[in-house]
């Protein structure tokens, strides 16, 4: 997945372009371009690497146009140097950008060879720029070029195409790939989201799947699917452009870290009264349609697949519901089974992760009750096609490795828990005891941040460590799964996550002094269990570090390792308080280690692509 945007302005477009792709580097960052119209012709700039590296070659070599195209990629096809990087031209003629694959890039390749074009890239994005070349040349204008060269494509994107022959305009088309239109004042844009035109302008269309949309400065014309010119409507976006900002941190994910009480603060508000949630947070006349859920089929990837697990423990336990979680790349392309009166769950931060969209779409016609989205982005595709919607409330989630977003996960599926319990025979004390602890959770976790001191020097011991064990029971596997997730993801040490009970049945093989086992102990009723597993790695001379409730006697030579006595919450949001320390613990052993830990190696923000 990539990041586009273009712009038809009457000023010089290079620097909204560039400060467009830098919002955009969530979604990738190994190359990036841009090309801007010059009279008759174009000029474009490209590097391989993040964008400030573009920044220093337009720095050198400025560029000016007003109107371009501009391109941070996360390579699918095609080493990440300069030759790949987009955007991609066909002779002086046409340039275009892409987000996405094409899947049938071989055969169009072989088609254009065929009639007499010649590919710089290994790309697959540049058969767009050579189709949309070829319908130029039977006649065709820009509009219907692109319409008939979109028609040819199997598979995602989101492109955005301008033409030396028609200068001022852009076309836009998007199928599978996120692409919105930025409304100015005698200036009109296209971008993969919100974010990269937030500084432009506040004004935005939403592009539905398939639609193709034409803008220059003074115009945008929206063509639908089906070929009909469409009114889109002109949303107002809430989003601060200080929201995008790091402030006073050194890092997105640290800043996020510490956003998380007032993330899931905001996720809570209006939806919980002291001890009870209010009516129709879900949306008016939903409790029919959650009266009927006898079983609950999560799908999501990454780390809103692990809140997905905890959510599991909460639904059967509260609920009597029973509940299976897949991640989307194995849902989406499985014969399932689906149990009668089964709700599907779709857990996303961006709304966008082409797999869970898929999943999610294949739902539709394997017999659910509907599907129930939890995401971060009000105008993502998720929200747009679900039946019912549970917004997260994080606000932007920029660095790569997730925080709050993950924690207002816990906090909406806590929701979405203690409502099918109390529709299903919950007993009310119990519920009441729920809410009101949940309504807790922003200061437990406010409690808990102030223990970084600790946690950095922590951290300090992890510096040359190759690989890391995560031990957790219960709810705290997943969030054994997600500390092992973020320390590999942002630090590049090799990390594991198993259940406390699974260790002798192969990992403990792996135990020795080289390598260090975390663990996560809550004072609930596994505590017993887990720490017959902690004496198990002792035993084999591991080194443990314990992030434990303070009333669990555990005990520990300091020399072989550490407990770290985490602030008391309750148990049943213990998962979210204890997931804080190993962010934490992750982020500090990766700025140690040196690493880049907002955008780490080979990863990207969002996944749009399979
Ligand atoms: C990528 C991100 C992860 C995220 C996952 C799912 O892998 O790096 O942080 O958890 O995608 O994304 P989603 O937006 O669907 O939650």
């Amino acid at each position: 997945m990539c990041g586009i945007v273009a712009a038809c302005a009457r000023r010089n477009v290079v620097p909204v372009l560039v400060e467009g792709l830098k919002a955009l580097e969530y979604r990738g960052y190994d190359s990036a371009g841009v090309l801007v119209e010059t009279g008759d012709s174009f000029r474009r700039a490209r590097t391989q690497g993040k964008v400030r590296e573009l920044e220093n070659l337009l720095a050198a070599d400025p560029l000016d146009g007003s109107t371009g195209i501009a391109h941070t990629r996360w390579a699918t096809h095609g080493a990440p140097n300069t030759r790949n990087a987009h955007p991609h031209v066909s002779g002086d003629l046409v340039g275009v950008v892409h987000n996405g694959i094409i899947e049938n890039h071989a055969e169009l390749r072989d088609e254009l060879v065929a009639r007499g074009y010649h590919f710089d890239t290994e790309t697959d994005s540049e058969v767009v720029a050579h189709l949309v070349h070829a319908h130029l040349q039977d006649g065709d204008d820009l509009r219907t070029a692109t319409q008939r060269a979109v028609a040819r494509l199997h598979g995602a994107y989101a492109i955005a195409v301008v033409s030396a022959g028609e200068p001022g305009r852009a076309i836009g088309a998007r199928q599978g790939s996120p692409l919105v239109v930025g409304v100015g004042e005698g200036e009109n844009f296209l971008a993969s989201d919100v974010q990269a035109l937030i500084r432009t302008t506040r004004h935005y269309i939403f592009l539905e799947e398939g639609d193709l949309v034409d803008i220059d400065r003074d115009s945008v014309t929206v063509i639908d699917r089906d070929g009909n010119e469409v009114q889109r409507p002109v949303k107002a976006s809430e989003l601060s452009a200080d929201a995008v900002e790091k402030g006073e941190y050194r890092h997105y994910m640290l800043k996020e870290i510490h956003e998380q009480p007032r993330a899931i603060a905001d996720t809570l508000e209006a939806r919980i009264a002291a001890d009870h949630i209010l009516p129709n947070i879900f949306g008016v006349d939903t409790e029919t349609l959650l009266r009927q859920v006898r079983f609950v089929q999560i799908v999501a990837c990454g780390t809103s697949y692990h809140a997905g697990l905890v959510a599991r423990y909460w639904l059967e336990e509260l609920a009597g519901i029973p509940c299976a979680v897949e991640v989307a790349s194995e849902y989406r392309y499985r014969q399932t089974v689906v149990p009668p009166g089964t709700l599907f769950v779709a857990i996303s931060q961006s709304g966008e992760t082409a797999d869970t969209l898929a999943a999610m779409r294949a739902s539709r016609s394997r017999g659910h009750l509907g599907v129930f989205a939890v995401c971060n982005a009000p105008e993502s595709s998720l929200v747009r096609e679900a039946d019912l919607v549970l917004m997260t409330r994080a606000g932007p989630e920029i660095g790569v490795a997730s925080t709050k977003a993950f924690t207002t996960q816990l906090a909406a599926l806590a929701l979405l828990s203690l409502e099918l319990g109390r529709i299903n025979g919950l007993d009310d004390a119990t519920y009441r005891r729920h809410v009101s602890e949940l309504a807790t959770l922003p200061r437990v976790i406010g409690e808990t941040l102030a223990m970084e001191p600790a946690i950095a020097a922590l951290a300090e011991r992890f510096v040359h460590k190759q690989h890391a064990l995560f031990l957790g029971r219960g709810t705290h596997h997943p969030v054994a799964l997600e500390g092992a997730l973020k320390l590999k993801e942002i630090s590049y040490i090799h990390a594991e996550a198993y259940p406390a009970g699974e260790l002798k049945h192969g990992p403990l093989a792996l135990v020795d002094d080289h390598m260090p086992v975390i663990a996560v102990a809550p004072n609930n009723q596994l505590l017993e269990k887990l720490k017959s597993n902690l004496e198990e790695v002792r035993a084999r001379g591991g080194e443990l570090f314990v992030f434990a409730d303070a009333d669990t006697g555990l005990s520990l030579d300091d020399t072989r390792g550490q407990i770290i006595n985490i602030g008391a919450g309750g148990d049943f949001i213990a998962p979210a308080v204890f997931t804080v320390p190993l962010q934490l613990l992750a982020y500090h052993v990766a700025v140690l280690r040196g690493t880049d830990v907002d955008q780490p190696r080979n990863l990207a923000k969002s996944v749009t692509v399979e």
